[in-house]
């Protein structure tokens, strides 16, 4: 099989189906990008997956190439990895990189071969694409087109496509698709994961409908945070309270900074712009919501840390902990932490940032911060230090250590992952965000 398209989702689901004992070629249009592949060497940090790209490649099961004329000769099964992001001031995704795929391989494609499209597109796409296949292939029909849909989250790329929760399978009536996708992932079949066999539409609305709840749940927890700074409650007790309720839970009831990365922001809007071109509008307008009360908390990060130091930050200096929109990722796309870093830098802060895995892709999108080798070096002489990304060295950092260091002992939790009795009992000042301490 190939995977076109060797970012975070390509790269991981090529390695992982050689993983699976899979024949495996990764295709990407930027050369350097899979000479770093064809090394060993992962272009971006994932826990797991240097190993399992290096194993492979040195058994032979994977390689990667350039060249979609060895892809196409090479693979009975075509996966789509391409990324699909926001277009520049508008809410819909860009389709461009997922159709340069398919006119690019379409004409190629002389035997029977199966089109696996794993990108999240705009509900629709999958039928057009399957349209434009039969008009291009030289093998016509026989070459079919599935909407199999990826739900792994960054940080966890590796279990979540060796043990997926669920496969999903959008398909026409009539074809050979569901065998060749069950026989590909054979292995998860046999323990028991969940194939589920529909339409086009459905697997792509599957997809987006997944991402608009968890954002939607996130933004919920946040929305009670809110009331909580309103009323003098604590958004962490309320949500481990509600989330004793199964039918509630508590994954993903984390307060604090809310959703960035690559997929929860970018694919709301796509939705809601979906929704829009099919006369559906009004189904989505609370994901607007959605959207606001999440950057909403980046502004309301900002103004509770300009309140702990006095009423303003200029002159003032300002230690960031954590750029990664996540834990367990060096991605900074669309990250709250980096958003909240560069307000402050406007309102006259000087802002020092500290993250361990991300420095390398913050200074590229953020140049004018600062950058900083260590926790230590970042708090040199704060006046406040904020945590605005829960990396585990900074939920059990130890305040001694900033003892001395540090202008002002005021620390902001901006993820609601700190123990506030270990910053007061140490003598500093505890601010968050959802509670009043
Ligand atoms: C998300 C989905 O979780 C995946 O299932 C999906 O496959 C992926 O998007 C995608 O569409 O490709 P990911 O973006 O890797 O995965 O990250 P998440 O773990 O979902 O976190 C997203 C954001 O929400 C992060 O900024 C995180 O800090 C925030 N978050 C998460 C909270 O603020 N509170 C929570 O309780 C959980």
């Amino acid at each position: 099989m190939t995977v076109f398209g060797t970012g975070y989702l390509g790269a991981t689901h090529a390695a992982c189906m050689a993983e699976l004992g899979h024949e495996v070629l990764g295709v990407d249009v930027d050369a350097a990008k899979i000479e770093r592949l064809k090394a060993g060497d992962v272009p971006f940090y994932e826990p797991g997956l240097p190993e399992i790209l290096k194993r492979n490649i040195e058994a032979g099961r994977l390689s990667f190439t350039t060249s979609y004329e060895e892809a196409a000769e090479f693979g009975d099964v075509h996966f789509i990895g391409v990324g699909t992001p926001q277009r520049r001031g508008e809410y819909s995704a860009d389709l461009k990189y997922v159709n340069a795929v398919i006119e690019t391989l379409g004409p190629l494609l002389k035997r029977p071969a199966l089109i696996a499209g794993k990108s999240t597109v705009p509900v629709g796409t999958a039928q057009a694409l399957s349209k434009r296949l039969s008009e291009i292939a030289p093998a016509g029909d026989d070459v079919e087109l599935v909407w199999n849909p990826e739900f792994l989250r960054e940080g966890y790329a590796v279990k979540d496509t060796l043990e997926p929760d669920r496969i999903v399978a959008g398909v026409k009536p009539g074809g050979k698709a569901e065998t060749i996708l069950r026989d590909v992932y054979a292995k998860a079949l046999s323990t028991g994961t969940p194939f589920l066999v529909m339409d086009y539409a459905t697997a792509e609305l599957v997809k987006v409908s997944a991402n608009a709840f968890l954002a939607t749940k996130i933004s919920f927890i946040n929305a009670m945070a809110e009331m909580c700074e309103a009323v003098g409650g604590d958004v962490t007790l309320l949500a481990d309270a509600i989330g004793h309720d199964a039918r509630i839970g508590r994954r993903f009831l984390n307060a604090g900074l809310g959703f960035g990365g690559g997929c929860l922001p970018k694919d709301i809007r796509a939705f809601m712009a979906r929704a829009g071109e099919l006369g559906a509008d009004q189904a989505l307008t609370f994901l607007r919501e959605v959207d606001s009360i999440n950057m909403r908390r980046r502004s309301r990060m900002v103004e509770v840390a300009t309140e702990a130091v006095g009423g303003t930050l200029i002159g003032k200096n300002v230690a960031v902990l954590g750029a990664a929109f996540k834990p367990d990722s060096d991605d900074v796309r669309d990250s709250p932490a980096l958003n909240v870093a560069g307000m402050m830098q406007l309102k006259g802060a000087a802002v020092s940032v500290y993250d361990p895995k991300a420095m390398e892709n913050s200074s590229k999108v953020f140049p004018t911060l600062n950058y900083s080798e260590s926790i230590e070096d970042a708090c040199e002489k704060a006046d406040i230090v904020l945590v605005l990304t829960e990396w585990p060295e900074f939920r059990n950092l130890d305040p001694q250590i900033l003892d001395g260091v540090v202008r002002q002992k005021i620390i902001a939790d901006g993820r609601t992952c700190l123990n506030p009795h270990t910053w007061i009992d140490a003598g500093w000042t505890f601010r968050a965000l959802g509670r009043s301490v």
